[in-house]
């Protein structure tokens, strides 16, 4: 039964989708039956796993409007265990479109609930915002993993997002977990980037993986190639960095911290 993860923070450019991608391949990579949502109108995530935007016709938009089944928008990707859920074009209006929709704020949930059994993993990279597609990728995960770019103002917005998730556990999704925060994009040579680091820890203890992302350009050109780094470049920071975080997050599942 596929636990449900989504990737949020309501800033842009912190690394949710490039979190998304290379986690997603970790896990596959290590055995998982993983299918990655990209919930972001840019559609960074399926361009990253081989699908540009424009080169696919129908996606997750469509399952959310009931316009197509789930099972006829789903793609393989270049790892046999990874599938992915598409973004098209149309999802920018999927904010608007939702609004007057019944359980506007339960549809992903209840395209995602035939395919539980399929996977292990579901991976919903959200978009920079906290509006109705973040809503319903928090409503129908499982648990937020929060990724949190160490630089001067990361912190900022982090008390929004975490209210957020707070309110949605609340009521919408009473089972809704926190899975973690990874710190992402990190020079160990930098003092900001420690001081972050250090913060962060400090105030939200073993939340915080061990794990720390480094900054590594293999990670920002494998996307161009349609790969995840471990594909790309097995032997990059990035990648190692990247299984090393697919193997806590199966860990803490074992643990049962990640429920
Ligand atoms: N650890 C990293 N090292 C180097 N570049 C990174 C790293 N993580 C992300 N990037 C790059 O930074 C930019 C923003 O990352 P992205 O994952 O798209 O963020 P988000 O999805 O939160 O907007 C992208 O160009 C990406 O390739
Ligand atoms: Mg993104």
């Amino acid at each position: 039964m596929a636990r449900i993860l989504a990737i949020s923070n309501q800033k842009g450019g912190v690394g949710k989708t490039t979190t998304a991608i290379n986690l997603a391949a970790g896990l596959a990579l290590r055995g998982d039956r993983v299918l990655v949502v990209d919930l972001d109108p840019q559609g960074n995530a399926s361009s990253g796993l081989g699908h540009p935007r424009n080169a696919v016709t129908a996606g997750i938009y469509d399952a959310l409007l009931s316009i197509r089944d789930v099972e006829d928008v789903r793609l393989p990707t270049h790892l046999d265990s990874l599938h992915l859920l598409p973004a098209t074009r149309d999802l920018v209006g999927a904010e608007v479109e939702l609004v007057g929709a019944d359980h506007r704020e339960r549809r992903l949930r209840k395209v995602l609930s035939p395919l539980r059994e399929s996977y292990d993993w579901i991976v919903v990279d959200c978009p920079p915002s906290l509006g109705l597609l973040t809503l319903n990728a928090l409503v129908a995960a499982d648990a937020v993993l929060v990724p949190l770019q160490a630089e001067y103002y990361a912190m900022e917005g982090l008390g929004e997002l975490l209210r957020t998730v707070g309110a949605v556990k609340k009521g919408m999704n009473p089972d809704l977990a926190r899975a973690g925060i990874v710190i992402t994009m990190a020079d160990a040579r930098n003092n900001l980037c420690r001081e972050v680091e250090g913060q962060a820890r400090q105030i939200f203890g073993s939340e915080v993986f061990q794990t720390v992302i480094p900054r590594n350009v293999r990670l920002g050109e494998a996307p161009s190639h349609g790969r995840s780094i471990l594909e790309y470049d097995e032997k990059s920071a990035g990648a190692r960095a990247y299984l090393a975080l697919a193997d806590e997050v199966r860990a803490r599942r074992g643990q049962q911290e990640l429920r």
